[in-house]
């Protein structure tokens, strides 16, 4: 496994992902269309933002998912986020292993960084077990009108 940093050649592979149904209602509360114009543009800020940091899984030469940092303005933390975009790449480690090789190549970039957060829903339980192997460890819970999420927090 190895991680790419984001590149314009990865946009389409965003544009499947963040449509796929199964993928949206697991990470996200809401499910809207997204078009090629609308992935390019956030994808491009986050290309040109200091505060945000992609990687793109590839697993023998296959790109199959998507790890991100981002700063929200205000927050004392960087927050985590990923999605392994292909389901047949579920459920094998791939989510752990990625992470934390990814955890470790932020807090080496960024020593200063002292913590990371991330969130899943709350009945999204394969990403919390992922997430509690890589060492993360629940906060609190977030509570949202249609799916509260879990807040969890990985100290260096
Ligand atoms: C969440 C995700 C990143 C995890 O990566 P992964 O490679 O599938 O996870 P891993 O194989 O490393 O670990 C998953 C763990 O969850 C467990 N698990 C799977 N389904 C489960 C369930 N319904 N309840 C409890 N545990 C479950 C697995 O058994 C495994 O634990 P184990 O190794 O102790 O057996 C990946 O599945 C994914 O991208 N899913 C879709 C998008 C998503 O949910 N993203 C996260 C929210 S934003």
């Amino acid at each position: 496994m190895t991680l790419v940093k984001l590149k314009k050649q990865h946009f389409p592979l965003f544009y499947k992902w963040w449509n796929n149904p199964v993928l949206r209602k697991l990470t996200s509360n809401k499910f809207k269309k997204i078009t090629n114009d609308e992935v390019g543009e956030i994808l491009n800020k986050h290309l040109y933002d200091k505060d945000y940091h992609d990687y793109v899984i590839v697993i023998d030469g296959v790109s199959i998912g998507h790890i991100l940092f981002h700063k929200k303005k205000n927050r004392k933390y960087f927050e985590a986020y990923i999605a392994i975009g292909e389901r047949k790449y579920w459920d094998k480690g791939i989510g752990t292993q990625s992470l934390v090789k990814a955890c470790n190549i932020f807090f080496r970039n960024k020593p200063n960084e002292d913590a990371i957060t991330i969130q899943a829903l709350v009945d999204n339980h394969r990403a919390i077990a992922c997430y509690k192997k890589v060492g993360f460890q629940k906060k609190r819970i977030i509570k949202c009108k249609e799916n509260s999420t879990v807040l969890m927090k990985l100290s260096k």
